[in-house]
C-alpha cells in the first residue's frame, strides 16, 4: 500500500498546460476520485502517476519515494482503463495471468491469484471463455480481475464503467467500492461524472481547466463548495444562481428577497457591487419552513413528475430556476409559487471571481 504525492506538479503539452500546479496528496488506503468536465487534465494525472506520461515540472511521490523517473513497470500500480483491452485470442484465464507471466511470478502462485481474483469478482465459471464470449459488464470484470491479480500498491481507474448501460454501471460501481473496502488499497478513480464521484470517493477532487478546485469528503463539496465551479458541478440538478446588486441590507431582485444571513455580514462588505447567490432545486420548499427562511415568486413554466418529487422550472423575474418539491404539492404549469428557502441553505459568490464568501466562524449557525 502507498500514498501518492502531487507536489507544484505541471505537465504541459507545447503551448497546451493540461495540469497546472497540482498539489494533492492521497492517503494510504484512500480512495479518491478526480473529476471535472471533459478536458480538465484528469486523464494526464493519472497517467503521471502511472509513468505514461512524463512530467513536465514538480515532483511526483509514490510513498515516499519521487518517481519522476521510475520506469511504469516499477512502479508497483495497476491501471484499468476505459477500453478493456482484453487479448481476445486468450481465455479469461490467460488474459488474467498474462502480466503476471511476463513479471515471471511462480506457476503455483498465479494459479492462487488468479482463484483469488476471480472468486472476489465472480469469474470462476468464465475462466475458459474468450472476451467475445463475455457481456460488456463480464469483460469489465476482467478488465478490473486483471489489475487485482498484480496486487499492486495502487490502484489507477480512467472511467472503467463508461462503456457499460445505465444498470450495470450502477451494479459496478458498487462491486469497486466494495472491492475497495475488501482490498484496502489506495485506488485514484477519474471519472467526469459527479454521481459516480460522489457515490465512491472517501474524497473527491475537482478540476476544472487543469487546475485543482477543490479536495474533499462528498459532504464537504456539497455543503461547503468554495467556488461557483464546484458549487454547480456538485450536486444534481444543478444548484442555481443569481447575481444581485448589493444594496443596504437586503438581497432584492425581481422575485428573490432575502434578509444578508449574519455570517456573510462581513464578507458581503469586500464582494463588489454584485454578488451571486445560489442555492439547491432540492432545498426549495413550498410547504412551511422552520426557521428563517429567504422567499422567491415565480411562475411554474415546466412541471416533470418524478414520483415521489416533481421538479419544477420556475422563471422568477428574468431569471429561470429549477426547484425540487414534494409531489403531493401537485403544482400544475402557470401556477405562481412561494418558495422558501431556509437561509442556511444560502450560498454566496463573489461575481467577479467566483469564490465563496466565507461565512464568519462567530455567526456560523445565523
Ligand atoms: N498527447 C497530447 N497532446 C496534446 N494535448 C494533449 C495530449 N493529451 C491531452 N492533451 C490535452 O490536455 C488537456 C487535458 O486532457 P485530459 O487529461 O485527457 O483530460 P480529461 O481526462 O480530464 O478529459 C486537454 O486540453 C487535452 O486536449
Ligand atoms: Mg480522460
Amino acid at each position: 500500500m502507498a500514498t501518492v504525492t502531487f507536489d507544484h506538479v505541471y505537465k504541459k503539452y507545447g503551448e497546451v498546460t493540461a495540469v497546472s500546479d497540482l498539489n494533492l496528496e492521497i492517503k494510504d488506503g484512500e480512495f479518491m476520485v478526480l473529476v471535472g468536465p471533459s478536458g480538465c487534465g484528469k486523464t494526464t494525472s493519472l497517467r503521471m502517476i502511472a509513468g505514461l506520461e512524463e512530467i513536465t515540472q514538480g515532483d511526483l511521490k509514490i510513498g515516499e519515494k519521487i518517481v519522476n523517473d521510475v520506469a511504469p513497470k516499477d512502479r508497483d500500480i495497476a491501471m484499468v482503463f476505459q477500453s478493456y483491452a482484453l487479448y481476445p485470442h486468450m481465455t479469461v484465464r490467460d488474459n488474467l495471468a498474462f502480466g503476471l507471466k511476463l513479471r515471471k511470478v511462480a506457476k503455483a502462485d498465479i494459479e492462487k491469484r488468479i482463484n483469488e481474483a476471480a472468486g472476489i469478482l465472480q469469474l470462476e465459471k468464465l475462466l475458459d471463455r474468450k472476451p467475445k464470449e463475455l457481456s460488456g459488464g463480464q469483460r469489465q470484470r476482467v478488465a478490473l480481475g486483471r489489475a487485482i491479480v498484480r496486487e499492486p500498491a495502487v490502484f489507477l481507474m480512467d472511467e472503467p464503467l463508461s462503456n457499460l448501460d445505465a444498470k450495470l454501471r450502477v451494479q459496478t460501481r458498487a462491486e469497486i467500492a466494495r472491492l475497495h473496502q475488501r482490498l484496502g488499497t489506495t485506488m485514484v478513480y477519474v471519472t467526469h461524472d459527479q454521481v459516480e464521484a460522489m457515490t465512491m470517493g472517501e474524497r473527491i477532487s475537482v478540476m476544472s481547466m487543469g487546475l485543482l478546485q477543490q479536495v474533499g469528503t462528498p459532504q464537504d463539496l456539497y455543503d461547503h463548495p468554495k467556488n461557483k465551479f464546484v458549487a454547480g458541478f456538485i450536486g444534481s440538478p444543478a444548484m442555481n444562481f443569481i447575481d444581485i446588486p448589493v444594496g443596504t441590507g437586503d438581497l432584492n431582485i425581481g422575485g428573490f428577497s432575502f434578509q444578508v444571513p449574519a455570517r456573510f455580514a462581513d464578507s458581503i462588505k469586500t464582494a463588489g457591487r454584485t454578488v451571486t447567490v445560489g442555492f439547491r432545486p432540492e432545498h426549495l420548499e413550498l410547504g412551511d419552513v422552520v426557521g428563517p427562511v429567504g422567499t422567491i415568486q415565480g411562475k411554474a413554466d415546466v412541471v416533470e413528475y418524478l414520483g415521489n418529487e416533481e421538479l419544477l422550472h420556475v422563471s422568477v423575474g428574468e431569471q429561470e430556476i429549477v426547484a425540487i418539491v414534494d409531489s403531493s404539492h401537485r403544482v400544475r404549469p402557470g401556477d405562481v409559487l412561494d418558495l422558501k428557502l431556509p437561509s442556511e441553505k444560502l450560498h454566496m459568490f463573489n461575481t467577479d471571481t467566483g469564490d465563496a464568501l466565507v461565512p464568519s466562524a462567530a455567526a456560523a449557525v445565523a
